[in-house]
């Protein structure tokens, strides 16, 4: 293991594709394999143990996208923003995601119920500069951007989708170390697009076409200079190499049925408040 990151992880005892609440997720209703499901569920676990601490959430009967836990909230130092999710058939996942911050001391804030917000699937903290990078359009309402700024007192760049394959920020967003940014130009409006373009100079852009990002190569895990995902093609992991990074690609195929993939599966929960890091030659986060 080479850094103190914490990352929260469930099992997919109860995984399945049970409902229809993204276009992944049409037409492979109770399609994906529980034995597949559980290796590739373990073989990425066991990649990341390799770099970091794995806390276990338990799995829940009757919560099939639990195993997703980039949904259960945004962490930052010791806050914790508890999901509000748009839909019902998830809604059911916020008292075990609560309980679990609460039982660890976070202090835990609350959206009110009509403002949707989904987690670190929709808020992203740059790796090397003091904001954070927020998505909405498809789950996560622009409501719930000033809550996240106010209770985490941090800068919020809030960023459009436009494409519903691309419904949650971290299918086509994936900031890394360095200041450098992976992300799928096509998944965000031209006003998104422009804010990303004044803040990430393009030396420290890495464009992923809709083919690599489609095989969910922006859903990637990032620890130190290792990018593991599921999938990359041979011009994003020639961007990638020539940026410093490693590549480590590992099956997901049966959780991408449910629209998720390496990033979606994992929650990092010890992020150090902005303000401690950042800042003139302050040093990276998860360097
Ligand atoms: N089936 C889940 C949903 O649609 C997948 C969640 C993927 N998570 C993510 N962080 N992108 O809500």
């Amino acid at each position: 293991m080479n850094s103190d990151m914490h990352i929260l992880m469930c099992a997919p005892d109860c995984y399945d594709v049970n409902y229809v609440i993204n276009p992944w997720m049409e037409g492979n209703v109770h399609k994906s394999s529980k034995a597949r499901a559980a290796e590739q569920w373990s073989a990425l676990r066991d990649i990341l143990q390799g770099y970091a601490h794995v806390d276990l959430l338990h799995p829940e009967p009757g919560l099939p996208d639990l195993v997703f836990t980039a949904n259960a909230g945004l962490v930052l130092g010791n806050d914790a923003v508890i999901s509000r999710f748009l839909h019902p058939e998830r809604q059911g996942e916020e008292p075990h995601f609560k309980k679990w911050f609460q039982h660890r001391g976070f202090a835990v804030h609350e959206l009110p119920r009509n403002v949707p917000f989904e987690g670190a699937g929709d808020a992203l903290l740059d790796r090397s500069e003091p904001w954070l990078w927020a998505g909405h359009g498809f789950r996560t309402h622009v409501n719930a951007h000033p809550y996240l700024a106010n209770w985490l007192d941090v800068e919020v760049v809030s960023l459009r989708l436009i494409d519903n394959r691309f419904y949650h920020l971290d299918t086509c967003f994936c900031p890394l170390s360095d200041g450098y940014l992976m992300y799928c130009p096509t998944a965000f409006d031209a006003t998104a697009n422009r804010r990303i373009a004044t803040r990430i100079p393009m030396s420290k852009r890495i464009i992923v076409e809709e083919s690599d990002a489609t095989r969910f190569a922006c859903n990637a895990v990032n620890i130190g200079k290792t990018v593991v995902m599921n999938k990359a093609s041979a011009n994003l992991k020639r961007q990638l190499h020539g940026a410093g990074f490693d590549v480590v690609e590992t099956d997901l195929e049966e959780f991408m049925k449910a629209g998720g993939a390496a990033k979606c599966l994992t929650l990092r929960t010890n992020e150090p408040p902005v303000g401690q890091l950042v800042g003139a030659g302050a040093p990276e986060r998860w360097a």
